[in-house]
């Protein structure tokens, strides 16, 4: 077969990624040898993409090409390339020290490629729902916050697991997450500014059951009201890949909002 050199590689991400999640259903995952063929050849091209494939300058490295930061402006911008019924992709820029607090994914695939700087990702699952009974506020089996959870937030309590935690750069292959495994994550800028591009499928569409929700990890006290180990070790940062934890699903950080940008980059058509 003749190698394909005209096509911009987005397109042939573009091409690739509606392949690959055409007809997706949340519970097509790690055991569907068919679909994980499709997602190894659309990795493999998410792989070799870079900032300039996309015709993005770096904001992280000095030049006269530099776009200033608006200091009154949003730390966090989307460029949109494209959206059909199967996925959606765009690229996130975040600013120096920048961050895209705890947030899911509902029922959605997504791959997660940096393509200049350096982001820290930490992804977790939901657990199963235990045997705990959250709602009676005299159980044993009840774990303590601090600071406490009301009674009304109980049905907003989840059970998790911290599944990864690592930093990724231009030269790193993607962040995958399905609809159960790294589903809920969080993104930090490191050492300076940094953008990566975002594919997800299907799209978010409230309409559909599919509305992003935020979260924040919660710290949980001993019984005996000492510190506990987690507690410990959230304070030293130092939890561990497989630790269960609780979140509790909160309204979008005050302190957080994703403003626009143009897609300078390739056109993308079906
Ligand atoms: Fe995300």
């Amino acid at each position: 077969m003749p190698l394909d050199n005209i096509t911009p590689l987005i397109q042939k991400i573009a091409r690739q990624a509606h392949v690959t999640f055409k007809g997706c259903t949340p519970s097509v995952g790690p055991d569907n040898e068919l679909f994980l063929e499709k997602q190894e050849l659309l990795n493999a091209l998410v792989t070799a993409v870079r900032a300039a494939d996309l015709e993005i300058v770096p904001r992280n490295k000095p030049g006269p090409m530099i776009k200033e930061q608006d200091p009154a402006g949003p730390s966090v911008t989307y460029m949109h390339i494209c959206e059909t019924d199967t996925f959606s992709m765009g690229v996130f820029l975040l600013s120096s020290g920048a961050s895209i607090p705890l947030h899911d994914h509902p029922g959605m695939h997504g791959m997660l490629k940096v393509l200049y700087g350096k982001v820290s990702i930490r992804c977790f699952d939901i657990l199963e729902a235990d045997d705990a009974d959250l709602t009676d506020v005299n159980s044993s089996d009840r774990p303590r916050f601090d600071p406490p959870v009301s009674d009304c937030q109980t049905d907003h309590l989840r059970r998790s697991a911290l599944r990864s935690l690592g930093e990724y750069s231009e030269d790193s292959g993607p962040c995958v997450l399905t609809p159960l495994r790294h589903n809920i994550h969080q993104i930090d800028a490191v050492d300076g500014a940094t953008a990566f591009l975002d594919i997800l499928a299907p799209p978010y569409d409230p309409d559909d059951g599919r509305d992003c929700h935020y979260y924040k990890v919660l710290k949980t006290v001993a019984a005996a009201g000492s510190e506990s180990k987690q507690q410990q070790e959230q304070d030293e940062g130092e939890n561990e890949k497989g630790e269960e934890m609780w979140l509790l699903k909160i309204s979008q950080p005050e302190d957080f909002w994703c403003g626009g940008e143009p897609y300078p980059g390739p056109d993308v058509s079906f």
